[in-house]
């Protein structure tokens, strides 16, 4: 056995205590088979029911709580006829976000077999690139204010903030990346036409970035053209790294044009592990179809790869991905849930992967 790994699981609310199972199904599947020891604690806090009793999102010593663990397993949260979304986001994992800072926020696109795709043209393999995300700071700043409100000289302002340390640092990550990929291609998102301080800035960090990795080829396109090449030109692409709004629109661009939410994972990472990162799937809670059994589990079990692949273990981490290509790639719709076009259930598309796992050489 090698060293041990803890794992906070946080299922959260509606189909993220459905999904969140299937993920622990196939990790531990996969665990036993690489002899990884994953330890696994349970929190109910960060949902609708929590918020019911306690009155508040988390406890007040959720940090310490935490802090401790190698990785946090994330389902969803969000019960809207309970707590305002706002109130829920920003009270928990907002708060995991920012106060483990977790600056990378990473995703996956890929068009995966099996996986209808509102694209044309393109088959699994064609489209293979991973968005990277600033996740502390840029657009998203509480800087700025009101002045005059309600009269006609009523003024808003809300400044974006890039600091040299900030802009480095989820550049380091993205060249990083690029470098460890077959194609060792970076796009930066700019528009530093438009945007005429910060984008600017931006675009300077990346070329004195780039000296330091001469193996990587790397380009920059204005934002406006770059999502209209992820729709016309999605093989373009290996690694797109973006500030904090413009990678908050591409994050869900990419995973859109590759197929149904429900296979979409994520991590928000803390490169250098003073912290616990937190992996979890793209989509909510879906109330709409909670407490039917239905939900797709493959974005809490891609979520669960990326965890181990950031943990180290990326032969299991393939293993996972593996698995669940071959379990979409057999179409068979009695396992298949029904937003892939099949009839099965969250267990029974769980149940498969984890059993491909076992049976794999
Ligand atoms: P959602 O992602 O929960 O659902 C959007 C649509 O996609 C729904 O029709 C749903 O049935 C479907 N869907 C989502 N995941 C699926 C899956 N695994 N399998 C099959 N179908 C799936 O987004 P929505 O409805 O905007 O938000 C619902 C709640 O979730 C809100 O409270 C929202 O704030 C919260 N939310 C939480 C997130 C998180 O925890 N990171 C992310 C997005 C939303
Ligand atoms: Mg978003």
């Amino acid at each position: 056995m090698s060293s041990q790994k803890s794992i906070a699981a946080i299922p959260g609310d509606g189909i993220g205590q459905e999904v969140v199972p299937e993920g622990r199904r196939v990790l531990q599947a996969v665990s036993q088979k690489h002899g990884i020891d994953l330890e696994f604690a349970d929190f109910d806090f960060a949902s609708a029911d929590y918020y019911q009793a306690h009155g508040t999102m988390l406890p007040e010593d959720w940090f310490d709580s935490l802090r401790g663990f190698d990785a946090i397993f994330f389902g969803a949260v969000g019960w809207p006829d309970v707590v305002p979304d706002h109130v829920s986001l920003w009270g928990s994992l907002l708060q995991f976000r920012r106060s483990f800072d977790q600056y990378i926020n990473l995703r996956p696109c890929r068009l995966l077999p099996g996986v209808k795709s509102p694209l044309s043209g393109y088959g699994p393999g064609d489209v293979d690139f991973y968005v990277v995300r600033e996740n502390t700071e840029g657009e998203y700043s509480s800087i700025g204010g009101k002045m005059f409100e309600g009269t006609d000289r009523e003024i808003v302002v809300q400044e974006t903030v890039m600091t040299r340390t900030g802009v480095d640092r989820v550049l380091k990550f993205a060249f990083d990346l690029a470098r460890s990929r077959p194609n060792q291609h970076l796009t930066s998102a700019t528009k530093s036409n438009g945007i005429s301080i910060t984008m600017p800035y931006w675009d300077e960090r990346v070329k004195v970035m780039s000296e330091g990795y001469p193996d990587v080829v790397w380009d920059q396109f204005h934002i406006d053209i770059l999502t209209a090449n992820f729709v016309l030109k999605p093989n373009n692409f290996d690694v797109v790294v973006a500030s904090n709004l413009f990678g908050d629109i591409l994050s869900d661009l990419g995973p859109a044009c590759t197929g149904t939410i429900g296979v979409a994972p994520s991590a928000n990472i803390n490169p250098e592990g003073s912290f616990p990162s937190l992996f979890e799937p793209v989509h909510g809670s879906a109330p709409d179809i909670a407490g039917q059994g239905i939900a797709n589990p493959i974005g809490q079990i891609w979520s669960g790869a990326m965890m181990l692949d950031h943990l180290g273990e990326t032969g299991a981490s393939t293993d996972v991905l593996e698995a669940i290509e071959s379990v979409l790639s057999s179409g068979d719709a009695s396992v298949l849930t029904p937003d892939l076009g099949g009839r099965g259930t969250t267990s029974s598309l769980g149940e498969a992967i984890a059993s491909t796992i076992v049976s794999q050489d």
